[in-house]
């Protein structure tokens, strides 16, 4: 490698999460923003829910970069990212009521914009969907098919993208713009979302002129942001300056290489940055995957290490596992290292931050699965694998090997060194390096910021 490309390799880190969501992301991204200077979203939308906490205030981020802390950062949402700009607004004013400086934002002409009908859409589909599973099916005279509703958090995330990629109906952020333009093509657009939706049984219809009013305030409140991120961010780079990039949803969420169809519709990992911000692949030096010291995971699909238990329940409640964004609970289960190893391999990690290892103290034996047992398999005994198997299908049959280690009782939320963590907790990281193939560069013992170890 070159000088030259050696530094441009390092300019760029991400950020990214290795399991279903809700590792830690927005806290690992808070804490690296003061060596970068912008700080850039690539996929998803206000699905995601992102949680940073300094000296007991608690914030969370739904579609601004967690970066947004630091005054005089840019905080970027690129072309990858579907906005609603109703939320969008509403962050800001959040933000900026509670003394938040937030003209640093950026947000990218070619981004797609969620309009209400996809909020109405992902509601109906979801709902059509629930009640499907509840009907017999040929042959299953009493048992009900199992639902194959997704469980999504309903902010239109699926059918925005999906208009982006029926392109006739997508509006995009420039579009708010120019509302001359938009009004016309609302025109088609809303014939056919009301035939679309009447059709699923919506009751509401939309007009172009209920639509407009709606979009314009809303564009002429964000037109000083409205910007082509991908001349901004390769200007950026030109100048020698640093970027990070900050994940959504997560690697086994992706609508590629996740449990599908049991996941979001972006492509949630590094693989997604090139993409969704126009900063091609070579320029990402280093990748930080995000990983939960156990498993949880939002709505629907396979999780095979769930614990539906008084263990689980312990971690939910110690963890205060419910979601940033639906207040869920999440469902909890012992950390699953053949799906981190996955997820690692398909974002090219550099190194792992470990999160929310505190919670995890008190339970005097810890379980980690290390391979899964195919019991469908056929032939003679069953098959061990160490490979994820996409399918969810597959995934939901397996039966996880679980290695079994000490745990540890003491209270570490004030531990600020690797070292003078308890033996029981060092082991687990050594057996989670060894599981993946790469080192922990970051542990984190407590939501706020200080509660971190950090082995640069
Ligand atoms: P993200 O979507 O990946 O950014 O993660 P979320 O913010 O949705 O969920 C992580 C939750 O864990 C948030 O409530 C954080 O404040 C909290 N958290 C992060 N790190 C730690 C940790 O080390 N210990 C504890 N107890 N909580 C943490
Ligand atoms: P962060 O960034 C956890 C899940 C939803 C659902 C599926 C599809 O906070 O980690 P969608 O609304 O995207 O169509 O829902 O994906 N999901 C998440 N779960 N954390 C997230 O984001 C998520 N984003 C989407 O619960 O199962
Ligand atoms: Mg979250």
């Amino acid at each position: 490698m070159t000088n030259e490309s050696q530094h441009h390799a390092s300019a760029c880190t991400a950020v990214v999460g290795l399991q279903w969501g809700d590792e830690g992301k927005g806290k690992i991204v808070d804490l690296l923003s003061p060596s970068f200077d912008a700080i850039v979203r690539y996929n998803g939308g206000a699905n995601a829910g992102h949680s940073v906490v300094v000296a007991g205030e608690r914030y969370a981020l739904h579609l601004v970069p967690s970066g947004i802390l630091y005054p005089g950062k840019l905080s970027i949402i690129g072309n990858g990212v579907v906005v609603d700009p109703e939320v969008l607004i509403r962050e800001l004013d959040g933000l900026g009521s509670r003394g938040v400086d937030t003209t640093g934002l950026v947000l990218s002409s070619r981004a797609h914009v969620v309009m209400p009908y996809h909020k109405a859409e992902d509601e109906l589909r979801e709902r059509l969907l629930v009640q499907a599973g509840n009907i017999p099916t040929a042959g299953e005279a009493t048992a009900a098919a199992p639902s194959q509703a997704i469980g999504t958090t309903k902010r239109g995330i699926g059918p925005c993208y999906a208009d982006k990629a029926h392109r006739a109906t997508a509006v995009r952020v420039e579009d708010l713009l120019r509302i001359d333009v938009l009004s016309r093509r609302l025109r088609h657009i809303c014939a056919l979302k009301n035939a679309y939706l009447s059709a699923m049984g919506g009751e509401k219809t939309y007009t172009p002129d209920e639509l407009i009013a709606w979009a314009e305030p809303m564009g002429r409140r964000l037109a000083s942001a409205i910007k082509d991120t991908t001349y901004l961010l390769h200007d950026h780079l030109a100048a020698g300056k640093r970027v990070l990039f900050e994940g959504a949803n997560a690697a086994l969420l992706d609508v590629d290489h996740g449990t599908h169809p049991f996941v979001t519709s972006s492509s949630t990992t590094a693989l997604g940055i090139p993409s969704g911000t126009g900063v091609p692949g070579t320029r990402i030096g280093n990748v930080i995957g995000v990983v939960k010291a156990y498993s949880t995971r939002v709505g629907n699909g396979p999780m095979p290490t769930e614990q539906i238990n008084a263990i689980g329940e312990g971690i939910r409640q110690r963890g205060r596992e419910y979601g940033t964004t639906t207040g869920r609970p999440r469902r909890v289960g012992w950390l699953d290292l053949v799906a981190v190893r996955y997820a690692g391999m398909l974002n090219g990690v550099s190194s792992l931050a470990v999160m929310l290892l505190d919670v995890l103290s008190g339970i005097d034996e810890l379980r980690v699965c290390t391979a899964y047992r195919l019991v469908n398999s056929g032939g003679v005994g069953a098959v061990v694998t160490g490979r994820f198997p996409p399918d969810a299908d597959v995934l939901g049959t397996v039966e996880p090997v679980y290695e079994t280690v000490p745990g540890f009782a003491e209270d570490i939320t004030g531990v600020r060194r690797r070292a003078d963590l308890p033996s029981a907790a060092r082991r687990y990281l050594e057996l989670i390096e060894r599981g993946v193939g790469v080192r922990v560069s970051h542990i984190s013992v407590g939501p706020d910021r200080a509660q971190t170890i950090i082995e640069a």
